[in-house]
């Protein structure tokens, strides 16, 4: 059977509207072309994140009226750790609001001046936490990461001889911490292999280096591994997961992504001395160590999300779902990520929009004309989110790709909203000559793309 279908009925709906052009053209210009500064209500399709934006099961809400609110040691909290210890095998877990707030507390531990902290691709809050420490976030994706159109299955793999390479350059004792990014977000939502993370330990065990997962997406990666990597196909999910975080020290989690919820996250660790440390910190910025600032009934929910996450007919219909999107989308002649990835499909903006240049923003440029045609809102991750200025020479510093993401909340939009979403874009392919380009005329210094302003050249 070729139709998707979504392994979950609807017990609640929430309307949502189709604007006028008009009345999107007004929002855009009042928004200074940044769709995070348009209101969620002006919005038909809503692909900015697939983080916190899941709808949650009918045992997830039931969890929530079960949530015990005492401040130290309730119920709630030793479900959430049971559940995540399961999972996981980490024995320490901290609770905390969300996968930014575990990376703060990661980095004031293990970051500071004259530090190198390597990732597939950082995200843009873990690079932001590592700089804040000050220390500096390498990138080592493999090569392949870093072409669009290759179909390599493993594209979130880290490049082992890259990592060599670093070690040599700056030494391992300058190296407190190696992250993996599952899947890696800001290099197309592509996994990495069993045998990758087995190769990465390895070299971070010679040299003393821990080894800790961005784990936001952990069942998603999980699944691409089962369908993906020789000799994994016929074995549980839940055991590839077990042996993913096996492989680890620690990990960062937002529990947003594939806890099912919309709010949470989880720091885990296996190290006595440093869970004292970060628990500490916990205390200060979060909350006790048993609610690290989240209700009880947010623990409930995540206890319960983190278990659902693992049912196979869910993941099938995920990956599938994303699969359709960029399947679609190729018939359409878009550029996008091949092979489609976990949580999002990616177009190649640069590529799709050759006649502007990375200077004017081709990724911003393709959000606005989308929210303009269909009411469609997605997120730039190129030289809006990445670009910067050095230092040293006043020179732009550009991210390898101009994309433009399309994240598809969990168990939210139906197989015909992304039909939508496919014939939308068809359109806009059709047209995509009078698209213009951005200037940039407000940025904070740090996270611009969050709120910065632009302006329409020419
Ligand atoms: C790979 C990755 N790491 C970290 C984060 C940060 O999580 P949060 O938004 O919960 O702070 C995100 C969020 O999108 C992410 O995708």
């Amino acid at each position: 059977m070729k139709t998707i279908i979504e392994p979950f009925r609807i017990k609640m709906v929430e309307p949502i509207r189709l604007t006028t052009p008009g009345e999107r053209e007004a929002i855009l210009q009042a928004a200074h072309f940044n769709p995070f500064l348009i209101p969620a209500e002006a919005v038909l399709i809503d692909l900015l994140t697939d983080s916190g934006t899941a709808a949650m099961s009918s045992e997830q809400w039931a969890g929530m009226l079960r949530g015990d609110e005492s401040y130290a040691g309730a119920k709630s909290w030793y479900r959430f750790e049971a559940a995540v210890r399961e999972i996981t095998g980490m024995s320490h877990v901290l609770p905390t609001h969300q996968g930014r707030a575990s990376e703060r507390i990661l980095f004031e531990l293990l970051g500071g001046p004259g530090k190198f902290v390597p990732n597939n691709t950082h995200f843009d809050t873990t690079r932001a936490n590592v700089e804040h420490s000050g220390a500096t976030a390498v990138d080592l994706v493999i090569e392949a990461g870093l072409h669009p159109r290759g179909r390599h299955p493993f594209k979130g793999n880290m490049d082992p001889s890259k990592l060599h390479g670093l070690i040599a350059e700056v030494g391992a004792e300058n190296i407190p911490v190696c992250m993996v990014t599952v899947t890696n977000n800001s290099g197309g939502g592509q996994p990495v292999s069993l045998a990758n993370l087995r190769e990465v330990r390895r070299i971070c065990d010679a040299h003393h280096i821990p080894l800790y997962l961005d784990a936001c997406r952990f069942a998603e990666n999980a699944y691409l591994i089962k369908m993906r990597e020789p000799g994994q196909r016929d074995r549980p999910v839940r055991d590839i997961v077990r042996d993913m975080f096996n492989l680890a020290d620690g990990a960062t989690i937002s529990a947003k992504k594939d806890g099912l919820v919309n709010i949470g996250g989880v720091l885990l660790m296996r190290d006595d001395r440093l869970a004292e440390r970060a628990n500490n910190l916990l205390i200060l910025t979060e909350g006790f160590v048993t609610y690290g600032g989240l209700a009880g009934r947010d623990l409930e929910a995540m206890a319960q999300g983190f278990r659902e996450v693992l049912d196979e007919d869910y993941l099938h219909y995920r990956l599938r779902s994303v699969e359709y999107l960029g399947e679609g989308l190729l018939k359409a002649s878009v550029p996008i990520i091949e092979p489609p990835g976990g949580h999002a499909i990616y177009i190649d903006a640069g590529a799709f929009l050759s006649h502007i240049p990375p200077e004017q923003f081709p990724g911003q440029a393709l959000l606005c004309a989308l929210y303009r045609h269909a009411g469609i809102r997605a997120v730039e991750i190129g030289s809006v989110m990445f670009g910067r200025t050095d230092p040293e020479t006043g020179e732009p510093i550009r991210p390898p790709m101009e994309l433009v993401r399309l994240a598809i909340p969990r168990r939210v939009y139906t197989q015909s909203h992304i039909d939508y979403v496919i014939e939308a874009i068809g359109e806009l392919a059709a047209t995509k000559d009078q698209i213009r380009g951005l200037r940039i005329t407000e940025a904070p210094a740090v996270l611009r793309h969050f709120t910065a302003k632009f302006a329409e050249v020419g």
